[in-house]
């Protein structure tokens, strides 16, 4: 009989650790309830300690997941473990995750703490958390780094307090696929009651072998829980990418002999919703979600792929969640065939409101766009106007003006806490300019990290724009995204949504006192 393995997200928890990657209330409910109907069996939804805003979303994701367990990582204090027990108190299904480092240079460079006083804060740690729930996993942070006689003698009494999971994360991703597996192997046959828990991994993608390290350690080192996020989002270069990994043990079954849960066929929809979120772009050639993944350019290729499928491809398109009619909807589509391809997209709007508001914005675009690419759709619910978020910045209309060799202006009108405001700037361009006349009003002084436009579709020049803004301000670095067939309109909604996400954790930090 194959091994069952575990798929744990972590998206919403190491994923929004990634600089720019914060994520709004409605954005993560949107997203557990992609990774729920995707079958992941467990999901981090947050930090609870780690603000009100994380608490809240711990909560309330807690309060709408069914089948998936959801989980709050915690330090290893009283605290802490008891945030997330209180957050989790709606759920179905809930699991503690607590961590303490263990490796020498974290222990003392970071924890300032011996090794004896770190043994007995997780031992400690994992004790109060089993009084609160029965599902307690406990990771040893830098654990492959880790000492493996001392790290053996934490995980032995982790599992003795009553630890479910005991998870080994590649925290710097420093490992090396067969040495993680072996490392792993090693220290499982040193821990006497290692039988007691299941054993994860958790690994970054620092030197770009996440996926591969997660994998030995599963067939080499025993693990049954993978740790992963969808596209590899996460701290630096990322985690393990979720599609990567499942669609490895699928489709290399033969080899690695595991069973998964995971419906792939929402795979796609999911990478693509957590890049529209987080404004994070999809590179073209990422396998499984990449655009390119099942393109084939070459005459052979295509010959070959033409006459038998298999030549050239070891995955189908649409068993990931490609569509494969790509044009679904028009502009004579009505409301119901709108609300059922979103519920084929996995996109479930709160309420009756935002689903109309959703269709009014679906009839604008299909008035300026004859071909609605389920890409627009998801492009459109994730527009702030749509949700019932209520929004600091609302983006109204823009006017522009550009001529070769005149200067370009731009006027645009948007609301501050519903009131409309107008303004006018020159740019460089009309980007520039529009950017300009929003930030004389406004005047948040952040730095424009980056800007970057992509056709939402492709192929035609009347595909949507979608264009990322990341702004840093007080040490706060933000992404927002913006769509529309105007990459000029694009580029004033993502800014005023990067504005939004800014004011936001202004006030997350603020409400943390
Ligand atoms: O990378 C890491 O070590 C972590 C732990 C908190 C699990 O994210
Ligand atoms: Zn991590």
């Amino acid at each position: 009989m194959a091994d069952q393995l575990i798929i744990f997200d972590t998206t919403l928890r190491d994923g929004e650790q990634s600089p720019g990657a914060s994520m709004t209330r409605d954005e993560k409910l949107r997203i557990a309830r992609l990774l729920e109907r995707l079958r992941v069996d467990v999901i981090e939804a947050g930090f609870a300690a780690s603000s009100n805003g994380d608490f809240e979303c711990v909560q309330a994701i807690a309060g709408i997941v069914k089948d998936s367990t959801v989980c709050s990582l915690a330090r290893a204090n009283d605290r802490d473990i008891s945030r997330a027990a209180e957050a989790l108190k709606g759920a179905a299904r809930s699991r503690i995750h607590t961590f303490i480092a263990t490796s020498p240079l974290h222990m003392e460079k970071k924890l300032r703490m011996s090794p004896d006083e770190v043994f007995e804060q997780a031992r400690l740690a994992v004790r109060f958390a089993r009084n609160l729930t029965d599902d307690v996993e406990f990771s040893a942070e830098d654990g492959s780094r880790s000492e493996l006689d001392f790290l053996a003698r934490v995980c032995e009494a982790a599992i003795k307090e009553g630890a479910t999971t005991v998870n080994i994360p590649d925290t710097v991703g420093y490992a090396i696929p067969e040495l993680y597996g072996l490392f792993l192997k090693t220290l499982r046959e040193k821990v006497p009651n290692s039988d007691k828990a299941i054993w994860s991994v958790h690994c970054h993608n620092d030197l770009g072998m996440a996926v591969a390290n997660s994998l030995a350690g599963a067939k080499i080192g025993g693990a049954r829980q993978i740790e992963c996020t969808i596209n590899g989002l996460g701290e630096r270069a990322g985690n393990c990418s979720l599609e990567e990994v499942v669609m490895a043990v699928k489709t290399r079954r033969d080899y690695f002999g595991f069973d998964v849960g995971i419906d792939a066929s929402h795979i796609v929809p999911a990478s693509r919703m957590v890049s529209q979120v987080t404004g994070f772009v999809v590179q073209p050639n990422k396998a499984v979600v990449g655009a390119n993944a099942f393109a084939h350019a070459s005459g052979i290729h295509q010959d070959g792929v033409l006459k038998a499928r298999d030549t050239y491809e070891i995955m189908r398109a649409e068993d990931v969640g490609w569509p494969t009619n790509k044009i679904v909807l028009g502009k004579l589509s009505g409301r119901n065939a709108f609300k059922q391809r979103l519920q084929e997209l996995g996109v479930m709007l709160e309420s009756e409101s935002e689903v109309m508001a959703a269709f009014a914005r679906f009839k604008d675009l299909a008035d300026r766009k004859s071909e609605i690419f389920d890409e627009d759709i998801l492009a459109l619910v994730g527009d702030e106007s749509v949700t019932a978020e209520k929004e600091q910045y609302g983006f109204v209309s823009l006017a522009q003006h550009s001529e070769t060799g005149e200067r370009p202006q731009a006027e645009v009108v948007f609301t501050i806490n519903g009131k409309e405001f107008k303004g006018q700037a020159e740019g460089n361009g009309p980007v520039d300019a529009s950017l300009k006349a929003i930030e004389a009003h406004v005047n948040s002084g952040a730095e424009l990290l980056l800007y970057s436009v992509n056709a939402i579709t492709s192929g035609s020049t009347e595909s949507q724009g979608e264009v990322t803004v990341r702004l840093q301000s007080a040490g706060r670095v933000v992404n927002g995204v913006g769509a529309d067939p105007d990459i000029v309109v694009a580029s004033a909604k993502a800014y005023l949504s990067a504005l939004n996400k800014l004011h936001n954790k202004a006030e997350r930090v603020a409400a943390q006192g």
